[in-house]
Parts: C-alpha cells; sequence; structure tokens
C-alpha cells in the first residue's frame, strides 16, 4: 500500500476543511509531492496558504465534474484522498450540483485514477449512510433508516453511499484499492459554516463573542458525535498506508456529546459567564436529533489501527483559540 514517505499524493478537494489538514498532514509525513486540488465552490485558498509556501505542496484549480481536469494533476499519483463533495446544507441549496459532485464527480475521480493507474483512493464518506440512528445498536454494518429525515439530508446520505458503491464497482472492476472512511460531525481549526451540526459550535462563539446569550435549539439534550479534524486527516493516512481494502469504516470519537455540554465549552473557553437561552427554529434544516448515536469505533481499529487521540474538551479550546486568533487577524485587516 502506498506508503506516505517519498509518495505522490492529490488531494481532491484540498481547498477544504478537512483537505487543509489532510495536506498539512502529508508534508508531516514526508510525502514528495502534494497536488492540492478544488475548484473553490466551496472551499478557499486561505485554508491553504502556509502548505504552499512548501515547494512539496501545490494547488490546482480543478472540477471534479470534468474529467479531462483531473487527469494531469492524478499522473502519477500513489495515492488519491476524495474528499471533495457537497454537504446536506449545500446540497438544500444546489441539488443538481451537489448530487452531479458526489456521485458522478466522484466517478471522474475514480476513472481518472483508472486511467493513471493510481493505487488506492480513501474517500470520504459519512456516518449519514446510516440516517437516523435511533435507538438500535448501531454498527459499522448498519442499514440506512431515512424515514423522518429531511429531504435534503436523504439526497446527501444517499449520495455517500452511490461514492461507496462506486468505488468498490471500480475496485472489483479494475482492483484499485478503495476505502469509505465515515465521519461522525467534524469540527477544529478552519471550521466552515456548512455542516449542520457543527456550525452550533461557531453559531455560539460568535454569540458569545458580540456578548449575546448563545441559543440552544430545544432542549439541548440532543447528542451527537463529534471528531477533531486532525484526527480525521490521520485516519486518512493511515487508511492510505493499511492493507485494508473495499471496506467502510466509522471515523467517529464515540463519544455522544449533548448540545448543552458543547454550548457549556465554548462559553468556558471564551471565559464568559452568559448563560444559554433555549429557542426553536422549525425552519431550520437540522440533521435528526438523537438521544443516542453510540458510533463504533471497533473497525477502524481493528483494520488500520486508529483511533481518536482528540477529546471534545480539547479540541474546542483549540478551535475557539483559532476563532479568537482569527477574529484578531481579519479586525486587523479591518
Ligand atoms: N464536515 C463534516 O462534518 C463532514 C462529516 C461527514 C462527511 N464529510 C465529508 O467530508 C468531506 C470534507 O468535508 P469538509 O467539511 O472538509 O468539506 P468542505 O465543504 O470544506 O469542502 C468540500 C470541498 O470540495 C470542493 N468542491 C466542491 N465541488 C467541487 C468540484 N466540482 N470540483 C472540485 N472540488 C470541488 C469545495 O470547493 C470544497 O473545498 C466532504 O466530502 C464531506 O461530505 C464531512
Amino acid at each position: 500500500m502506498p506508503a506516505i514517505a517519498g509518495g505522490k499524493f492529490v488531494v481532491v478537494g484540498g481547498a477544504s476543511l478537512l483537505g487543509s489538514h489532510i495536506g498539512e498532514q502529508l508534508l508531516a509525513g514526508g510525502a514528495r509531492e502534494i497536488v492540492l486540488l478544488d475548484n473553490l465552490a466551496l472551499g478557499s485558498t486561505d485554508n491553504i496558504q502556509s502548505l504552499l509556501a512548501d515547494s512539496r505542496c501545490k494547488f490546482v484549480r480543478g472540477d471534479i465534474l470534468r474529467l479531462n481536469e483531473l487527469y494531469d494533476p492524478l499522473k502519477g499519483a500513489d495515492g488519491v484522498f476524495a474528499v471533495a463533495g457537497f454537504l446536506a446544507a449545500p446540497i438544500a441549496a444546489n441539488p443538481w450540483m451537489g448530487i452531479d459532485v458526489n456521485v458522478r464527480g466522484m466517478q471522474n475521480v475514480l476513472e481518472a485514477c483508472r486511467y493513471q493507474g493510481v493505487k488506492k483512493v480513501v474517500f470520504s464518506s459519512s456516518v449519514g449512510v446510516y440516517g437516523a440512528v435511533g435507538e438500535e445498536p448501531n454498527s459499522d454494518d448498519s442499514p440506512l433508516r431515512w424515514q423522518g429525515m429531511q429531504p435534503a439530508v436523504i439526497l446527501y446520505c444517499a449520495s455517500k453511499i452511490m461514492g461507496e458503491g462506486f468505488g468498490r464497482f471500480y475496485q472489483q472492476q479494475y482492483g484499485i484499492d478503495f476505502l469509505a472512511l465515515r465521519y461522525s460531525a467534524i469540527y477544529g481549526e478552519r471550521l466552515h459554516k456548512r455542516a449542520l451540526d457543527a456550525t452550533r459550535m461557531v453559531d455560539a462563539y460568535e454569540r458569545v463573542r458580540a456578548g449575546q446569550a448563545p441559543v440552544i435549539e430545544g432542549d439541548g439534550t440532543g447528542v451527537q458525535d463529534y471528531i477533531y479534524v486532525g484526527d480525521v486527516a490521520r485516519a486518512n493516512l493511515m487508511g492510505m498506508e493499511s492493507q485494508a481494502s473495499g471496506e467502510g469504516m466509522n471515523i467517529a470519537s464515540g463519544v455522544d456529546t449533548s448540545l448543552n455540554r458543547i454550548v457549556q465549552l465554548v462559553i468556558e473557553n471564551c471565559k464568559s459567564d452568559l448563560k444559554p437561552e433555549y429557542k426553536d427554529d422549525p425552519t431550520k434544516m437540522k440533521m435528526p436529533v438523537s438521544k443516542k448515536q453510540g458510533y463504533s469505533r471497533e473497525k477502524a481499529k481493528r483494520l488500520i489501527g486508529w483511533e481518536p487521540q482528540v477529546s471534545i474538551e480539547e479540541g474546542i479550546g483549540r478551535l475557539v483559540a483559532w476563532l479568537d486568533r482569527d477574529r484578531a487577524a481579519s479586525g486587523a485587516k479591518q
């Protein structure tokens, strides 16, 4: 399987939250050449400025809906991280584009990999492939339970199943090694507001820094599994180097955290004494709210040796520190 040190890797969707962290870890891991490919539909080169200072790393503007824009950047690549995708909120805003990118775009990436003889593809999937998890035991093999979910969320979840299906198809037909990593809600430095769950951290931060009480929807007891972005990037590199292929596995903390706890941690890290306000906005799009998620991490540990290292307490500390730095830098620019 492709070794990171000395290899060439392409991060498709390289200007994203996750892609920028994968790029950072590839540099630290001694990769010879790194291409960050992105059409900047959602991501930004602000995320990767510091990486581009290293001559091993370059940015290529390319669109995964145009197969011809993928051939040259993928030439000689040992492995590809297929990160580009539309989350549920961008799909709701532009369903044609979102489904095209997540499904046909993923097929184009695989096709370009086949043409260029790329050895392995690690795909950014989602625990959304299980849908609304409910109270049933939740393993890496649970089926999609989509009843009751909002339509754009169903489309997102189904598009990730299609992406996984294409990956397995290319593995079976053409022997390209393939892994699907199913992330829970990613957060950390360079967090954006496209993800429905982790956005609540940034919303709470912005309210607190503006001197306003953070708002909690519902009673705040609904839980989510939040996973620190650096841990997710590390899983991508471990997945690339592992012998595992043709598998999908959760990349999740395995810890359920309530919205009440998230907001409390943001308040504490902002050193504020504001108290949250409880309000509901029925018009707002939401991921299913559950009282229990309990995602298994067993398969990732067994197949690629991955376990998370950053707790929610430490991760929110890092996020707030980054948001403060970002705020200070944008204040300085004005
Ligand atoms: N953020 C999360 O909580 C989360 C959870 C589960 C799964 N995922 C998946 O992980 C991946 C990364 O998530 P993220 O939050 O870093 O995403 P993001 O929204 O920051 O980035 C997606 C990237 O894809 C790029 N892109 C979109 N269309 C493209 C096209 N046609 N050609 C080339 N690039 C294109 C965007 O410009 C952007 O940089 C996504 O596939 C997402 O679905 C994310």
